[in-house]
């Protein structure tokens, strides 16, 4: 069976989970969250215990992921910060999503997260790791970004329903550079001390 699967990837907290559920509601498409999909069907090696968090099983995930592709008929919405796992010939296309490093900040101070982790996750996003993981696997053609930061939820789905049927130059991948942007807001320091 052809697969056309949407991945949405991107640091946790810029919304992946929130615009998969409703991008699914409006596309008449099934997701799946890989987080949960671990943990749900014990598809892990272990536990980091360093960061709270499960390891992943790649090789037993993959093979969920398509039987769960091709129960959806072969479409469906993978959600997740490594969906970059999905095989590049199931992959329509890819949106990673992201979030200005000062509000990614308050979303995940907001779940209680230590500092530490506060801060691994928000240099991850000024770095751009989600976005290099997406291209390093997919290539430039297929991977769009959208900025979560300062816009209703409503609005990001849009942005995804119009790459999704559409593409659009506007949101290629490299067009969002923070390290540029907090540089100019003069910031930079605060988060690689
Ligand atoms: N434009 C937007 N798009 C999506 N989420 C937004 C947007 N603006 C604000 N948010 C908020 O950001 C938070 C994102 O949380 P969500 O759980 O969806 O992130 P996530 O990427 O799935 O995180 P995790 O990787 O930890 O599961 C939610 O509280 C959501 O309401
Ligand atoms: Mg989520």
């Amino acid at each position: 069976m052809y697969f056309q699967l949407v991945v949405l990837s991107g640091t946790p907290g810029t919304g992946k989970t929130t615009l998969a559920r409703t991008l699914s509601g409006m596309m008449g498409v099934k997701w799946v969250g890989l987080s949960d999909l671990v943990r749900d069907k014990g598809l892990f090696l272990g536990v980091d215990a360093e960061r709270g968090s499960l390891i992943a099983d790649v090789e037993r995930l993959i093979p969920k992921l398509g039987q769960l592709a091709e129960e959806a008929g072969g479409r469906l919405i993978v959600e997740g910060h490594y969906a970059e796992v999905t095989p590049r010939e199931w992959v329509e296309k890819a949106i990673v999503l992201r979030t200005h490093p000062g509000e990614l900040w308050r979303r995940l101070a907001e779940r209680g997260w230590s500092e530490g982790k506060i801060r691994e996750n928000v240099q991850a996003e000024i770095l751009g790791v989600c976005a290099y993981n997406a291209v390093e696997a997919y290539g430039w053609e297929i991977v769009y970004e959208i900025d979560t930061s300062s816009k209703p939820p409503s609005e990001s789905v849009r942005e995804a329903l119009e790459i999704v049927s559409r593409g659009g130059e506007k949101y290629r991948v490299g067009r969002i550079n923070w390290l540029r942007q907090l540089e100019k807001e003069g910031k930079l320091e605060e988060y690689f001390k």
